[in-house]
């Protein structure tokens, strides 16, 4: 009789902390969401597969656009996260820099706090609806996605708060490679229907659209990067049967056209929408200097892929998951500047991530202006 009571007691004694343990943390999370610091910046990102955090791990596509196998993954992660690289990406060493958490993927299952931002990024997406269609999140639809965010965060938080967190976000887009290569790599008769100009007009017309739904919503900083020679990339050095694997030119004129028209639509968005400030990157100049001088930059290889096969491992098989099996990978992808035919190798999205911070190769604010101004 005697060791039950106490043992009766004890789960009394044991409730009443599990109550107030949970009530106060209850309180905690509440009292927590609401005052955000002071100079507090969320980060919200879209685009393709160079800022694709693993949106594509949970949507019906092809190993073609997914990354969620060895060894993609294995310097920093240690496992395969779906990034398109062998660890982080530019996006990741931002949110870093801006002293966030890591921005998750906004398709990754689980709760998530918006505060901090999301990722929207899905690799192959282009700002084109025909664009690999079907297999990628399309930029429209990631902006569809962006619009429950929105409706979240002023419904979850008093509306004003929410908006403040939107109009001090920064909104980093990487998008168009995708539209241009979708011409090199696939046979849609649509895309090949357009002069260059006509093509490029489509393009930025679309994002264009995009730009203005985000500003609607009361987002005021945007980062861009210009398109990057992705014609001198191992894989469109192969697809262009070039026996010198030369550079493939003609993505290099829808490149150069798309960037021109870039600057010239970041200079109208600026005169004619209050508030807008925005940041855009040189991302060409600035690989391809490390393309054609590796060892400056503390690199060995500047053409070839670390992982893949064939000529410039320019066959897109690294991981053996999709339709070529055989594949090599280097033992030190801190060397190279390509890690798979197409994409780059952490310790080269970290040098980015340092220059769009700071500033180098950036024409108007750097990130950190963007993060810092309120
Ligand atoms: C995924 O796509 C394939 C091929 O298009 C289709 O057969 C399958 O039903 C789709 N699965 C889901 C869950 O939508
Ligand atoms: C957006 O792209 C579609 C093709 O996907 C095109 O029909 C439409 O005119 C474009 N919109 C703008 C504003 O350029």
């Amino acid at each position: 009789m005697e060791t039950q009571s106490t043992s009766h007691e004890q789960l009394v004694v044991l409730f009443l902390i599990f109550f107030f343990t949970f009530s106060s943390t209850r309180c905690f999370i509440e009292v927590e969401s609401h005052p955000l610091p002071e100079n507090h910046a969320a980060f919200f990102i879209f685009g393709d597969s160079f800022l694709d955090a693993g949106n594509n791990n949970y949507i019906n596509t092809t190993t073609l656009d997914q990354a969620n196998f060895w060894p993609y993954g294995q310097t920093h992660f240690r496992y395969p996260t779906g990034r398109f690289s062998d660890g982080r990406l530019v996006s990741d060493f931002i949110a870093e820099f801006a002293k966030l958490p890591l921005i998750p993927p906004f398709l990754q299952p689980g709760f998530h706090q918006y505060h901090n931002g999301v990722n929207f990024a899905s690799a192959g997406a282009g700002a084109l609806s025909e664009t690999f269609h079907g297999s990628v999140i399309e930029l429209k639809a990631q902006i569809k996605y962006f619009k429950e965010v929105e409706t979240w965060l002023k419904r979850k938080l008093w509306k004003a708060e929410g908006g403040l967190i939107l109009s001090k976000a920064v909104y980093l887009f990487s998008i168009g490679t995708n539209d241009y290569m979708s011409l090199f790599l696939t046979k849609s008769p649509f895309l090949k229907s357009h002069s260059i100009s006509e093509y490029v007009e489509l393009v930025i017309g679309n994002l264009t659209t995009s730009i203005k739904q985000v500003y609607d919503s009361g987002g005021r900083k945007f980062g861009f990067m210009n398109l990057p020679p992705m014609g001198c990339s191992p894989g469109l050095r192969v697809a262009g049967g070039d026996a010198d694997g030369r550079c493939l030119e003609e993505f290099g004129a829808y490149a150069n056209e798309h960037n021109q028209r870039l600057v010239k639509l970041l200079q109208d968005l600026e005169k004619q929408l209050k508030g807008f400030k925005y940041s855009l990157y040189d991302f060409t100049s600035s690989l391809r200097q490390r393309m054609e001088n590796p060892l400056k930059y503390g690199l060995k290889e500047g053409r070839e892929a670390c992982c893949g096969t064939g000529r410039f491992r320019g066959v897109f098989s690294c991981g053996g998951r999709r339709r070529v099996k055989e594949f090599e990978a280097c033992r030190n992808p801190n060397e190279y500047v390509f890690w798979d035919s197409y994409h780059l190798t952490e310790s080269l999205h970290k040098e980015l991530a340092h220059e769009m911070w700071s500033g180098s190769f950036n024409s108007h604010s750097s990130l950190k202006d963007l993060f810092q101004t309120t």
